[in-house]
């Protein structure tokens, strides 16, 4: 059978991953193909760098131009990453009828549509699993596996830095800052951690998810972003004493065809399956009409777990070439696009409030909720020797997000409240 040859743009560490598993496990790929799959010609950025597998120098180009225009190879495995100049790479490489394999949320999160729309008209197909949650194929999942069912909900962990920082703060007390550069000794951690920590990246991975899972073209400006950096340890036992875990959730909701999406620390009662999603471990929560609750969870990162759904990638574009039906099962999203309304959003919130110690405040301030039609679930008032002003802890039942901002605003000209110390969204 003829070898599929297959250009690998990238030798990193998950390129070398990829190398790895394409080479050992050439028997067990080969039987799913009918063919041998042949990794042709590698771009690296630099060509004398000490690398730890063996690859054949006459095989390693630093042009990625070499590679795309190469007419023997049939399939692009793109693990270079970088935006500008990496998209070029793979439009040409389109025009040229080679199949794409991709693991860059940037690059799929802001141009996915423009690539799937090429993609779709030189009828090549463009795969990118690895793009969120890693070693998790849940992109494969929302596509097939659910794609006789309507999704209402996307819950997920898709940033391990952050996750292990939280776990860090919430098992061992750690601060933020400690837990931080701990993530960054570890190598979790960039040391420009701001993409990870503000919540960029895991608001890259929700605009793929949401896409996949409602069908509609959601941006990256559709989602609302606030990451972690926050998050105080004390928030943190808060949290735990009201039988609450702290993550950062991305939530995709989707309810009368339109959506909302979102990437903010939340309170997740410790019983549900996401709460105990612990250290740099990823998941992803999906709720389905008919399938009801679901849940996947693995590695988010790493060499091995993201060259597993690289290679996964490989073997269903080859699959696909051996039946002729490259670029027919994209996910074109057909549904128009309509965004819920802060009216339409609700959820549960906890607020931490420092206020005066006197007479009257605690009706001053529920006076204010039910100004605004927020209804309560719990109010504790705590003691802290360490603040001159008393701590009030509410929980609201669910409201709307538009109401609550109303509360918040109107807090700003309550004299009695010295600080709204801390806000976060409640699930489950
Ligand atoms: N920086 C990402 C994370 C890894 O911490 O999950 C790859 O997306």
């Amino acid at each position: 059978m003829k070898p599929v040859k297959v250009g690998l743009l990238g030798l990193g560490t998950v390129g070398t991953g990829v190398v790895r598993i394409v080479v050992g496990n050439q028997e067990h790929l080969s039987s799913q193909v009918g063919s041998p799959i042949i990794i042709e010609r590698i771009a690296v950025k630099n060509s004398e760098k000490a690398r730890d597998i063996d690859v054949d120098a006459s095989k390693i180009t630093t042009d990625p131009w070499e590679v795309i225009r190469d007419p023997e190879i049939d399939v692009i495995v793109e693990v270079m990453g970088g935006i500008n100049g990496t998209k070029e790479y793979i439009l040409e490489a389109l025009d040229r009828g080679k199949h794409i394999i991709t693991a860059n949320k940037d690059l799929m999160a802001l141009y996915g549509s423009e690539i799937l729309a090429k993609a779709q008209e030189k009828q090549c197909d463009v795969f990118y699993e690895a793009s969120v949650a890693g070693g998790i194929p849940i992109i494969r999942t929302l596509i097939e596996g659910f794609s006789s069912d309507r999704i209402t909900k996307i819950m997920g962990i898709v940033n391990g830095t952050t996750n292990y920082i939280l776990t860090k703060m919430s098992q061992e007390g750690a601060t933020y800052s400690d837990a931080l550069r701990e993530a960054q000794d570890l190598g979790y951690a960039e040391s420009d951690p701001t993409s990870d920590v503000e919540g960029l990246d895991a608001a890259r991975k929700m605009t793929i998810l949401g896409t996949l899972g409602f069908r509609t073209n959601v941006e990256l400006q559709d989602v609302t972003v606030q990451g972690i950096s926050g998050v105080s340890k004390e928030d943190i036992a808060f949290a735990k004493r009201l039988g609450y875990e702290m993550k950062l959730l991305g939530i995709a909701e989707c309810k009368d065809e339109e959506f909302n999406i979102s990437v903010q620390p939340t309170m997740i009662r410790s019983g549900h399956p996401i709460a105990s999603v612990n250290g740099v471990f990823n998941a992803v929560y999906v709720y389905g009409e008919a399938v009801g609750e679901t849940m996947f969870y693995g590695a988010g990162a790493g060499a091995m777990p993201t060259a597993t759904s690289i290679v996964a990638d490989l073997v269903a574009v080859i699959k696909n070439l051996k039946l002729g039906v490259n670029g027919l099962k994209q996910i074109v999203p057909y549904k128009t696009k309509k965004i819920k309304s802060d009216e339409d959003i609700y959820y549960k919130n906890f607020l931490l409030l420092h206020v005066d110690d006197k007479a009257g405040v605690l009706a001053k301030i529920t006076q204010v909720f039910a100004e605004y039609d927020v209804s309560l679930d719990s109010v504790v008032q705590q003691a802290n020797p360490n603040n001159p002003n008393a701590e009030i802890i509410i929980v609201t039942h669910n409201a709307s997000k538009a109401s609550m901002d109303k509360v918040l605003r109107h807090f700003e000209d309550l004299n009695v409240i010295r600080r709204v110390k801390s806000h976060y969204r409640v699930e489950g």
